[in-house]
Formats: structure tokens, sequence, C-alpha cells
């Protein structure tokens, strides 16, 4: 039986075929997003994979809506999975934000649900990385943000030639349409044709947006101008000083599907317009009062970063990173009546957390040693029996990478073995 379209196996490495999934390559996302996270005073959190219909369709606009995996459960409640994470999110700080010291920056990676036609990029289940700021309304959480995004590809080895973060705000499209549309025009409508101008032809953008009383001309020099708002200049001004002014650009052809976003909204893009968004994000001040039914009102901002996209483009650069062997030490067993001993000394190495494996059954000792060496595994050893009569068991310890050697009692192996890794500093 065959998995289902849009959803994806991850092998241990090396992974059976070219196109699958490799389980150490998430690990390694999901390790350097948690890094990059704590090193800007995030904490982490999660929520439910499956919620109540209604907290989806309540304000993330048709989109996603249409996109819903939804269900009746057996006590007939209508359910989905989560398609994002920020109603969730805005669900929870709702019910219990009072605990928190604000402004809470908090960040979860969740695996998310949407029904997807299929295209390059597009999974119907992908893990996300979000990262939200709330209960701040300064522009300098935007700028904070901002320069987190920046900095999570920064650390996975990107840089401004692969990518850029398109900064553009919903306040300055809302001044634009209120000047110019039609009465009882909708402005959400509006949005959507904006977002989805680049993939449109120019005749039907036009058709859409002539019942608004706009021209695509309009549109069209108002993003080519590219005027920044005051709060877009301080952001940039904020990214300056920190030395990273050269990976955004303001682009009001930015402006977010999404129905929630308030202001300031951004994507990140890899530069040579290869893919889809690495990422999206933005303010979104009303969604958590409108999820908690006015009860808590708090200005809130955040983004969300896929890990398809961003897979793919590491590896079309060359940085998806080696992987270092998962264990230490191969414990080898040349004299099977050393079974028992050897068990032994396994337990002890592994109770030290050195990672350590073994022939399950009796082999050939050389091919106990290829299993060492094909796994890349650093060290060997072997308990022997020494050659005077009634001494002491002993320890042959052997590091492959220069087959260097020495003898060690049984007692003493733990501890050296320690050692020796901390000062190679094997371990992630
Ligand atoms: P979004 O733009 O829908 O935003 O998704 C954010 C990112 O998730 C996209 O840029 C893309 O990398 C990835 N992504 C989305 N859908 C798929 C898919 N079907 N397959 C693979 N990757 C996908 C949100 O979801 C917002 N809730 C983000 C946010 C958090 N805004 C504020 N806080």
């Amino acid at each position: 039986m065959d998995k289902l379209p849009g959803f994806r196996d991850f092998f241990p490495s090396p992974i059976p075929k070219k196109d699958q999934w490799e389980f150490d390559a998430r690990a390694y996302l999901f390790n350097t997003w948690r890094k990059t996270l704590a090193s800007y005073g995030f904490k982490e959190y999660d929520g439910p994979p499956v919620e109540s219909l209604e907290l989806f369709t309540k304000k993330s606009g048709d989109e996603i809506v249409g996109q819903l995996y939804n269900f009746e459960d057996k006590g007939g409640r209508a359910v989905a999975l989560r398609p994002e994470m920020t109603p969730t999110l805005a669900r929870m700080v709702a019910g219990n934000e009072r605990q928190y010291k604000k402004p809470m920056k908090w960040f979860s990676i969740p695996q998310l649900f949407r029904y997807e036609r299929k295209q390059k990029g597009r999974l119907r289940e992908h893990f996300q990385l979000n990262a939200d700021i709330i209960g701040e309304a300064s522009v300098a959480a935007d700028a904070e943000l901002i320069a987190l995004l920046i900095d999570v590809l920064k650390a996975v080895g990107l840089t401004a030639d692969d990518f850029v973060i398109r900064l553009s705000s919903r306040d300055a499209w809302q001044t634009f349409f209120r000047e110019r549309a039609q009465e009882g025009s909708d402005e959400y409508t509006f949005f959507q044709i904006i977002d989805k101008l680049e993939r449109t032809p120019p005749e039907v953008a036009r058709e859409k947006l002539s019942p608004l009383g706009i021209s695509l001309e309009e549109v069209q020099s108002f993003i080519q101008e590219g005027t920044p708002t005051d709060e877009l200049s301080i952001i940039l001004s904020n990214l300056q000083a920190r030395g990273l002014g050269e990976f955004v650009k303001i682009d009001y052809g930015i402006i977010r599907g999404l129905a929630y976003y308030t202001g300031v909204v951004f994507e990140a893009f890899d530069k040579q317009g290869e893919f889809r968004a690495i990422a999206g994000g933005g303010r979104y001040n009303k969604l958590i009062h409108l999820i908690s039914d006015g009860k808590t009102d708090l200005p809130a901002l955040g983004f969300g970063m896929g890990d398809v996209v961003l897979v793919e483009l590491l590896r079309s650069r060359g940085l998806i990173p080696e992987w270092p062997s998962a264990v230490d030490v191969f414990c080898l067993i040349e004299d099977e009546s050393l079974r028992p001993q050897t068990l032994g000394l396994i337990q002890s190495l592994r109770e030290r957390g050195i990672r350590t494996d073994y022939s399950l059954v009796p082999q050939k000792a050389s091919k106990q040693f290829r299993q060492a060496t094909d796994g890349k595994i650093p060290y060997v050893l072997n308990i022997r029996k020494p050659d005077e009569v009634n001494a002491e068991l002993e320890v042959t310890l052997k590091r492959l990478s220069d087959r260097s050697e020495q003898t060690l009692s049984i007692a003493d192996c733990p501890k050296t073995i320690s050692n020796l890794l901390s000062l190679s500093l094997i371990h992630i």
C-alpha cells in the first residue's frame, strides 16, 4: 500500500531513493530552529493537531478554509486537522495570557495539514516553525521578528545572495484602497487580488479590479514607487543598525493571503525566484480579540516557515550537512565466551550516555569491523583474555580515524571513552 499523495515518509539516512525525505535533515532543521529561537529568548509551546472546525473558519480566510481536512468526529463535533498554528495560538493566549509577562515570545514546530493541489513546494502536510510576539504594539517588535527570521535562515548557511525578505504593509494598501475604491467595495477582495497579482495575467487582473473602481496601472505604479511608510522606515533603520539591512527590501507586491493580518506583512523568497515562499508573516492585532469573543485584546505578530521549501532550497545550494555517526563506540566480540562480559561493559557505557552498538548474533570479527567502518563509528573496542594465565581481562580500544590503539582495564573503559568523546566533541 502506498502513502497518500502529498504526504511524506521520513527515512533514516542514507535514504533509499533520491526523491525521498530524510529524518536527519528534519532533525537538523528543528535543532537549528530551536537554537536560534532560544538565542532570541523565545519559549516553545504546542497545541492539539485537531481543533474545532469553527476556529479556522472564523478568520483565516477562504483560501485556507477551502483546503481544510475536516470531518465529523464520533461525538458529532465538526473538527479539522490544523492547517496553520495562529488560530490555536490565539485561542491558547486568549484563555491564559494573564499568567505571562508581556511581551510573550513563543514558538512552535507543528505539523500542519492543507488539502492543496499538487504543485512544487506545496504538500498536504508540512512542518512549520511559528514564531510570534504577543502583547507589544511597538514597531520595535516587528523589527525584532524580522531580524529573527533573517537569523533563522542565516543559521542554516543561507546568505544575502540566497534570500531576501520582501517587506510590505497592509496599512499602506488600506490607505491606497480607501482613497480610490468605489463606495461599498470590499477591502479583503481587493487584498486577495493584490496577493495573486504576480500569478495573474494582466487582462484578468484589470477585469477583477474594475468593479472596485481601481485601475491596474495605479496599482502597478504604487508597487513600483515602493515609498516606505513611517513604520517601514523605522524597521529598515533598526535592521541596518544590526547589520542586516541587505536582507530586506520594500515590496508592495506582498500583501499576504490570510485574512487576519492588519499592519506590517512580509515574505521570504529565494533570490533566484526558483521556489515558492520560504516564510511569511506579519501583524494580526485583532485576531485574539476576535477569537476570544472580545474578552482579550492584545496586539500580536508572527511568521511561519515551512520545512518543504527550505529543505529544497538547502539541497539545491548543497547546504545539507553530512551527518555524523549516530554511534560512538562499536563493541566487537571476537571470542563468544566473552559475550557476557561485553554485555556488562556495553550496559555501563550506555549508562554514561555513550552511544554504543554491537552485533546481536555471533559474526566473523572482520564482518563486525566492517559494520563499524561502514557506519563511520569513531571507536571500536573488544575485550580480550590476556596472554598471562589468571591475569584480568583487558580492553583494546581502537580509534578508527588514525587506527591508534590503547589497552585498558574494563573498569577504566567508560570514563576513558567519555573523556575522549568530550575532547573530540563528537556529540552534536
Ligand atoms: P502561510 O503563508 O500560510 O502563513 O505559511 C507560511 C509558510 O509555510 C509558507 O511560506 C511555506 O513555507 C509554508 N507552507 C504553507 N503551506 C504549505 C504547504 N502546503 N506545503 C509546504 N509548505 C507550506 C501561515 O500559515 C501563518 N499562520 C504564519 C503566521 C504565524 N503568521 C503569523 N504567525
